[in-house]
């Protein structure tokens, strides 16, 4: 049974408090917050600020996905702001193993990411150590964008690496994430769904709960 992380980016901002108190009752795990700084990503999401506010929402995780040009500069903001998790991209432009260690020094977790046209082998190194292996299903920027195949190769790939090096790092899938789609994401070998359109574009209780059941 995968855990659920929807992602906040498709609630509306006048309902957040109650889309995040409903979703927390619904047995979601932890929440997903897309940071985007409209250099990394062609779009532009949320700061601190919100995140703070999210933050005195919940007690559950906050894992902050971060689509910025510079997550080296950032990440601390985000760790102030009361972000548990930091996901960063392997494409971005900044030492990750530096980034990496003053994250896990200041007593947080992070996680490494990979696009769908990364394969998986390029980030094995960084896999040990990561609380979170993030495998995008879809190229970052826009909620509500379809699900891509391919990236399945990838979470089969992440899932042999994790077991075979009998590692504890959860393997998440992010991008198009519904009903049909989950299911094949944990068949791979997915252990954490993200989701924002499909979990926030209907029942938000029934539809943690299908995710959660597959
Ligand atoms: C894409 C983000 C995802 C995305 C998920 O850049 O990282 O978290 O918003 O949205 P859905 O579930 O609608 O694909
Ligand atoms: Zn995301």
């Amino acid at each position: 049974m995968p855990l659920v992380s929807p992602s906040i980016i498709s609630c509306k901002l006048e309902t957040l408090r109650e889309q995040i108190n409903q979703s927390e009752a619904s047995s979601a795990d932890m929440f997903h917050l897309d940071v985007m700084d409209g250099h990394f990503v062609p779009n532009l999401t949320m700061g601190p600020d919100l995140v703070r506010a999210i933050r005195m929402s919940t007690k559950l995780p906050l894992e902050a996905h971060l689509m910025v040009e510079r997550p080296d500069k950032y990440w601390r903001k985000f760790s102030e702001a009361g972000a548990d998790i930091f996901l960063i991209h392997y494409e971005s432009p900044c030492n990750l193993q530096n980034t990496f260690k003053e994250i896990e020094s200041s007593g947080k977790r992070y996680g490494i990411v990979i696009n769908p046209d990364t394969d998986f082998s390029a980030v094995e190194r960084y896999v040990p150590g990561a609380y979170i292996i993030l495998i995008m299903s879809v190229y970052p920027g826009f909620s509500g964008q379809s699900f891509i195949e391919m990236s399945l190769e990838n979470v089969r790939k992440a899932r042999e690496f994790i077991d075979r090096n009998k590692l504890d790092t959860k393997i998440e899938v992010d991008g198009g994430i519904n009903n049909i789609t989950g299911k094949k994401a944990v068949a791979a070998g997915a252990d954490i769904l993200v989701s924002a359109s499909y979990i926030y574009g209907g029942d938000i209780a029934e539809r943690i709960s299908i995710l959660k059941k597959l």
